[in-house]
């Protein structure tokens, strides 16, 4: 789940690459596959004209996949990697679709429009913000009257160790999450709660294809640093985090559109 740092030869690895490799199966960077993906823009995108806002947009996908839900909708991604934005840039021109993407290379937090948007996105972004609530605040800021927020973070299914805790962070278990989201005057309208199966999928695609890389790749000089980062996300996987995250991805709309 997370990307850490690593270096070799006394040089920081480049982690976006780490990150380009591990995602390499998985073009969206959270557990959700394809399916449960186009059903929660087919929940937020009900007209086909909206305008759509992703802070935290890593490679572009799911705006990508948001403006194949019909010619009349329009996008803009906010992220501070340069990487994954070039890869958003080329996959937009790659898919036809670069003309209604536009790209912004800055901190989420600090991100300003001049006019709002129908539907924010932000999914595994929550660390850029200080947590889910203050990443809804974030969103609020960018919506038009009557609009709506994708947002998806962890929880936690189990009881985690405070080593799970310590590595990703402390989150509530699934009814205290949405409650505290309700609690900031949010109506939940829709959602996916990520199933076993697609929680490992998305392990097995990043740290299994981390690993594959690197027995791909032996004369490479990095083999060796990959191969080890993906034993260790894998050990950490398995050992600390496995039975207790959880991922939700939450449609929600403002329950009053006064309320401040
Ligand atoms: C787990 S990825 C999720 C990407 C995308 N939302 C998805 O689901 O495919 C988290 C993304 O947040 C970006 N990020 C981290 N801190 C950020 C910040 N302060 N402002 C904007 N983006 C940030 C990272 O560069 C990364 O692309």
């Amino acid at each position: 789940m997370r990307i850490g740092r690593i270096c070799w030869k006394g040089a920081p690895v480049n982690r976006e690459e780490i990150s380009r490799i591990a995602h390499a199966d998985h073009p969206i960077k959270a557990p959700l596959d394809d399916e449960s993906v186009r059903q929660l823009l087919a929940k937020a995108l009900p007209r086909g004209d909206e305008r759509v806002l992703d802070l935290g947009c890593g490679g572009g996908e799911w705006l990508l996949r948001a403006l194949d839900t019909g010619p009349q909708v329009h996008a803009e991604g906010v992220d501070v990697s340069p990487e994954a934005l070039a890869q958003a840039d080329e996959a937009a021109t790659r898919r036809g679709l670069r003309e209604r993407l536009v790209l912004h290379r800055q901190d989420a937090a600090q991100f300003a429009a001049p006019q709002p948007f129908d539907l924010v996105l932000s999914v595994g972004a929550a660390h850029a913000f200080g947590g889910l609530l203050p990443t809804l605040a974030a969103a609020r800021k960018h919506l038009a009257p009557g609009g709506s927020v994708l947002v998806g973070d962890g929880f936690w299914e189990r009881p985690p160790t405070a080593e799970a805790v310590e590595m990703l962070g402390d989150f509530g278990d699934l009814a205290a999450v949405v409650d505290s989201v309700v609690a900031e005057g949010w109506t939940p309208v829709n959602g996916h709660i990520s199933t076993r199966r697609e929680l490992d999928a998305y392990e097995w695609a990043c740290w299994g294809g981390l690993a594959a890389w690197a027995l791909d790749h032996r004369g490479d000089a990095r083999s060796g640093e990959v191969l080890e980062t993906a034993d260790t996300r894998r050990t950490e996987w398995l050992h600390t985090y496995r039975d207790s995250f959880g991922f939700v991805s939450l449609v929600l709309r403002r329950t009053r559109e006064d309320r401040a």
